[in-house]
């Protein structure tokens, strides 16, 4: 049984294989309408969400199938004081998926350890986002038709970030990737990130404060938002929180098929008058984020249509 805890969970080849497939069910939605009939879905979220878990339903009812679960820790058990590993064994005779969101890092690892169905991690703590990442690559792949040979600014909160993290992780397995990390000097990306992953693999990548000076070499540019909840101080937030502020602007400064990406929810980093611009595809995303679930649910539940 297989489980998704880290986009390195799958290779490179596999990746490549899911991907092909979440294309097949855009195109084609009717063939894969009742590939899941019978079978339900889990949603186990003790942190909150209203993308990611809408998405994993959606995908989910996409496919025939039916969803259970809970979202907030204080809906469920959690609150009585029971384990996440005795509340998967239980989640495991009610449902044959699960996807699970939990503020602590390594929460849904330990799930999957004592789990009888498919894990999926949704997101834990500021940690990894493996299918934030598969949606990334899908709308990455999808509308620049590749994933190699891009140099990919990742701008915002990239201490706190999580999709950030499992993002480098998973495109540095890609030749010719360059990485531009835009942050303040307080959110630069986590000591394991540049040691163990980008300089252990020689993968080039500069960090950099100012957006304006990056923005002009860019392919894609990956906007994410301070991530209020993880931060130990409300005034360092505050300090923060409006530090880039992406606007038409700064987008005169880019290249003409660069695309934004963005995880959403967006706070402030990205102004509205952004949204109409071809480049910005972070609505996009979010509809390419339903396909590569739909393909991920098939994939771990070995269902082929
Ligand atoms: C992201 C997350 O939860 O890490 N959201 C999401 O799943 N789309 C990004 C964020 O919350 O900033």
């Amino acid at each position: 049984m297989r489980h998704l805890m880290s986009p390195l969970d799958l290779s490179v080849e596999e990746l490549d294989k899911l991907l092909t497939l979440a294309n097949d069910i855009e195109k084609n939605p009717g063939k894969y309408a009742h590939a899941c009939e019978g079978k339900k879905l889990a949603t186990c979220f003790y942190e909150p969400s209203t993308r990611t878990r809408l998405s994993f339903e959606s995908a989910m009812i996409n496919l025939g199938g039916s969803v259970i679960g809970f979202s907030s820790a204080d809906s469920s058990s959690a609150a009585k004081g029971e384990s996440v590993s005795d509340t998967i064994r239980v989640i495991s005779c009610f449902a044959d998926i699960c996807a699970m969101r939990h503020p602590k890092e390594g929460a849904p690892l330990v799930a999957s350890q004592h789990s009888s169905i498919p894990v999926i991690n949704a997101g834990d703590g500021g940690h990894q986002h493996p299918t934030q990442t598969l949606t990334d690559l899908l709308t990455i792949r999808s509308l620049k038709g590749r994933l190699d040979h891009l140099k990919i600014g990742l701008c915002g909160d990239l201490k706190f970030g999580r999709t950030v993290h499992s993002l480098i992780n998973a495109l540095i397995r890609y030749p010719g990737i360059e990485f531009v990390l835009i942050s303040p000097n307080e959110l630069r990306v986590p000591e394991y990130i540049r040691e163990d992953v980008l300089i252990a693999n020689h993968i080039p990548f500069v960090e950099v404060e100012r957006l304006e000076d990056a923005i002009p070499d860019l392919d894609i540019l990956y906007m994410t938002r301070v991530q209020k909840e993880r931060f130990f101080n409300e005034e360092d937030y505050i300090r923060m929180k409006d530090f880039y502020i992406l606007d038409k602007a700064k987008m005169e400064l880019a290249k003409k098929d660069m695309l934004v990406l963005h995880p959403l929810p967006r706070v402030n980093e990205i102004s509205v008058e952004v949204d109409n611009d071809p480049r910005a595809v972070y609505f996009k995303q979010v509809q390419y984020g339903v396909y590569v679930r739909m393909a991920l649910i098939l994939t771990l539940l070995e269902i082929e249509v």
